[in-house]
């Protein structure tokens, strides 16, 4: 019989009752250091007193009106938005995905209305995630989420990651724009090299194309940047942002230049939830942390001082273990074993990792981890390691 939850997860059998920083407790009392915030989503961990408070506050006072009337607290986080990024305005939306939908359509509108019509084409890239609705599964184009739900959104062109002769290639007169994640999440943590994102950036003015950057695991202060472009020294046309701007509440965003959302006009986009009240009170406190330079140098440091260890325990355990890879705190181990063993093995030593592409085990602690945390992240990590070697 089916599961009354429809069963597309596979869940470990973990039940998590209350968080409180990196840390996870289970009804019977277990403690986990959680090195996975939800997938990137915990930015400030669990329950930060700064983010219970302003969703307790604003939850006293108003929960919800329609996008048909003025929402204060969605004026002051755009604003917040505006003022710390190259955008010049912002559509909010409840997710990663919705986010990724939106972006598409403003590329497409952007076009259509400067009398380029047939300029319709998304450049994306293997490995590359965008979310699970028709056009982020079209988008990102693996067999894995696409295989049985044709016919597919069309006008995206797959290209390999790192192959910018391969971008050059393919464009055309019915190009519109290039479709990139700054660092792979789902796809294995992979970061795309800073000369790379510039000459994407270069390639997309060369040729009149729009740049999407899609932020959604990589943003919000993860790499050690508000935004991971920011290390290249480049900006977007558009950018998609969800995951840790709501720190646990649901929430995305599109940001954009003025330009690029010119085709966005009154009518052609909307959504009942993106941008209420309860969000962008959390988003206001969550932004109102991250974007900070001292907050952010302290996610620097305490990058450093992860991946440090993260090397020893590499190098301590060669049968388990290939590289560290990443940026900031968004950090990959390859594993030579396999993943998802480690993963497993972690479960019995209360520790949370999640698992991705190209045989990753992704460590994506709440930016607000301790120098204690990292220390004992790596012990216990070297004790699942012994484990998994020894099994
Ligand atoms: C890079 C990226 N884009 C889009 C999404 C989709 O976001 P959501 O799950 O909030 O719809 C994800 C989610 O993992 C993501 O990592």
């Amino acid at each position: 019989m089916i599961p009354s939850v429809l069963p597309t997860y596979n869940r470990a059998p973990l039940e998590f009752v209350k968080g409180e920083g990196a840390w996870l407790t289970t009804a019977d009392g277990r403690r986990f250091l959680d090195l996975g915030s939800g997938i990137a989503v915990n930015a400030l961990g669990h329950a930060h007193p700064a983010l219970v408070e302003a969703l307790t506050a604003q939850a006293q006072n108003l929960w919800h009106v329609s996008n048909l009337y003025q929402i204060p607290q969605q004026q002051a986080l755009a604003d917040k938005l505006v003022e710390h990024t190259f955008a010049d305005t912002v559509f909010f939306t409840n997710s990663g995905t919705e986010a990724c939908e939106l972006a598409v359509k403003m590329a497409r509108k952007y076009f259509y209305d400067k009398g380029q019509p047939e300029r319709v084409e998304i450049l994306t890239f293997d490995g590359s995630f965008h979310g699970r609705s028709s056009a982020g599964i079209a988008a990102a184009g693996s067999e894995k989420m696409v295989k049985g739900f044709g016919p597919l959104l069309p006008g995206f062109v797959h290209l390999t990651f790192g192959d910018l002769d391969g971008v050059t290639n393919a464009i055309s007169e019915t190009t519109a724009a290039i479709m990139i994640e700054p660092v792979q999440g789902e796809g294995g943590i992979r970061p795309v090299p800073d000369a790379e994102l510039k000459a994407l950036r270069q390639i997309c003015d060369d040729n009149g194309l729009l740049l999407i950057l899609d932020e959604v695991q990589c943003g919000v202060g993860r790499t050690g940047k508000l935004f991971a472009h920011e290390w290249a020294g480049i900006t977007p046309d558009i950018m998609m942002v969800a995951k840790g701007i709501g720190g646990g509440f649901p929430l995305g965003a599109v940001l954009a230049t003025e330009d690029a959302a010119s085709g966005m006009t009154a009518g052609t986009h909307g959504s009942t939830y993106g941008g209420n009240p309860l969000g962008c009170a959390v988003g206001c406190a969550v932004m109102d942390h991250i974007a900070d330079d001292a907050f952010l140098a302290e996610v620097n440091r305490k990058a450093g001082l992860m991946r440090q260890k993260l090397e020893g325990l590499v190098a301590d355990h060669p049968e388990v273990f290939e590289e560290v890879r990443g940026a900031g705190l968004m950090l990959g181990l390859k594993c030579k074993a396999v993943n998802a063993d480690v993963v497993q093995a972690g479960y019995g030593n209360e520790l949370i990792t999640v698992p991705a592409a190209d045989n990753v085990i992704r460590l994506l602690p709440p930016l607000t981890l301790t120098d204690e945390d990292i220390a004992e992240a790596v012990r216990r990590l070297d004790k699942t390691a012994a484990q998994v070697a020894a099994a």
